[in-house]
């Protein structure tokens, strides 16, 4: 028996996939269950603590995001009831893609060349060949493999940092507080790739950025909550900072009078480097709900203690 807890506005379009993917499961949204003792798997996106609360009987919770933190964090879910964020290729290929353009147009100038426009001035930025361009992932987990995967065809200086050493073919990679510094003096544009957990929550702040190459830029594609967000300003007003790609916020929709809005250093995406694919995702569900319910292993448990 399944149960889902998912964005009210495409709840139906989600049932119809996962229904599709899996036809041997009853499958009912959470809301408006009055038997909820009879449901021992939960498929959800980001469900508030009040939804899961009656569902005691849970031995399994899928989630349909690849960021768990608001799952991991909600009181309502036993801690040693198994959770699996979500690994999906078709993701990895989206944020890969992400990245790619970001890192691109950084690379060739573009927010230069949009300020030049909006002047009218003709104004040639110097020209750096990618592979004099060091980009650093903060993380080397699904997501930050798959984009330096993709950076690879394009001859970037590819470094990455993660919590234990995690070796990659032809990239750079550091651990630790040492290795996080080491690798940040050599970097001109990094990427943040990071679960946010409590010991990443307000890691991009003053300190990480003073210790960037001076004019480096920021591709935050991972959360808000992993920057300080007046240290970000500070840095770009100062110069430290030269560019900020953000897709991710501290709070979403970002609020109309956000000042990240009209800074001219500051390109403000709405959270869409990565988005699930219902399709590929229900496939992902379907193949672990399958694992659970034989015993075989899960693929994405999250360890709850680490927070990812
Ligand atoms: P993942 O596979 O779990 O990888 C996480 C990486 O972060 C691992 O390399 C891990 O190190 C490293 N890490 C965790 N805590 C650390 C710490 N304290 N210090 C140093 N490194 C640490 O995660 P993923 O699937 O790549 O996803 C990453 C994040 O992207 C998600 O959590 C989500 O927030 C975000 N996301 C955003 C979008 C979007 O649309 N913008 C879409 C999807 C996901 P180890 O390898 O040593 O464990
Ligand atoms: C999106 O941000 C996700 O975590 O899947």
């Amino acid at each position: 028996m399944l149960v889902t807890s998912l964005d009210q506005a495409e709840e139906s379009a989600w049932l119809a996939a996962l229904r599709a993917t899996i036809p041997a499961e009853e499958l009912v949204p959470a809301n408006g269950v009055t038997d909820p003792a009879r449901f021992d798997v939960a498929i959800v996106a980001n469900p508030r603590p009040e939804q899961l609360a009656p569902f005691a009987a849970l031995r399994f919770v899928q989630s349909l995001w690849a960021g768990v933190e608001k799952i991991v964090s909600n009181a309502a879910l036993p801690l040693d009831v198994p959770l699996a964020r979500l690994i999906d290729p078709t993701m990895s290929q989206t944020m890969a893609e992400a990245v790619a353009a970001h890192v691109l147009a950084l690379h060739r100038n573009h927010p230069h060349y949009r300020r030049a426009q909006n002047a009218r001035r003709w104004d040639e930025a110097a020209m750096v060949p990618a592979h004099a361009r060091a980009v650093a992932f903060l993380g080397t987990g699904e997501l930050a493999r798959a984009s330096l995967a993709l950076l690879a065809h394009l001859g970037f200086e590819r470094l990455a940092w993660s919590r234990a050493p995690r070796p990659i073919d032809g990239v750079r990679t550091f651990a630790g507080h040492e290795g996080l510094r080491a690798m940040l003096a050599q970097t001109d544009i990094l990427v943040n790739l990071l679960p946010l957990t409590p010991a990443t929550r307000g890691i991009v702040d003053g300190r990480l950025l003073s210790a960037l190459k001076p004019g480096a830029a920021l591709v935050n594609v991972a959360r808000g909550g992993h920057v300080v967000d007046a240290d970000l300003l500070a840095a770009l007003d100062a110069g430290q900072l030269g560019e900020a790609v953000l897709d991710v916020f501290h709070d979403e929709p970002l609020p109309p009078d956000h000042p990240f809005w009209a800074h001219p250093r500051i390109q403000v995406f709405p959270h869409v480097a990565g988005p699930t694919d219902m399709v590929s995702a229900a496939a992902v569900a379907a193949a672990n709900i399958r694992a659970f319910r034989e015993g075989r292993p899960i693929i994405g448990l999250v360890d709850r203690g680490r927070g990812y």
